[in-house]
């Protein structure tokens, strides 16, 4: 297995890496704006949440995570 198997948003081809770079470049400080910007995240929204996290610690690649469960 890989050592921190998640490092890209597959639906649009962008690796963490790059998305974190411009989200430092153009100050971007939400996974909306990065979505926006570049539509990662808004397709399946399987990277939404690394995303979300990239951007809270600066970290490109990850453990996957576990699906939250929704119960009502
Ligand atoms: S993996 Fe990023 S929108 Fe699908």
């Amino acid at each position: 297995m890989l050592d921190k198997p998640v490092r890209a948003c597959i639906c649009h081809g962008r690796s963490f890496e790059e998305l974190w770079l411009l989200a430092k470049s153009h100050a971007w400080t939400t996974a909306e704006q990065v979505s926006q910007a570049t539509g990662c995240g808004s397709s399946c929204g399987q990277c939404r949440r690394y995303i979300e996290r990239m951007l809270e610690t600066g970290e490109t690649r990850f453990d996957i995570l576990p699906i939250e469960s929704h119960v009502e």
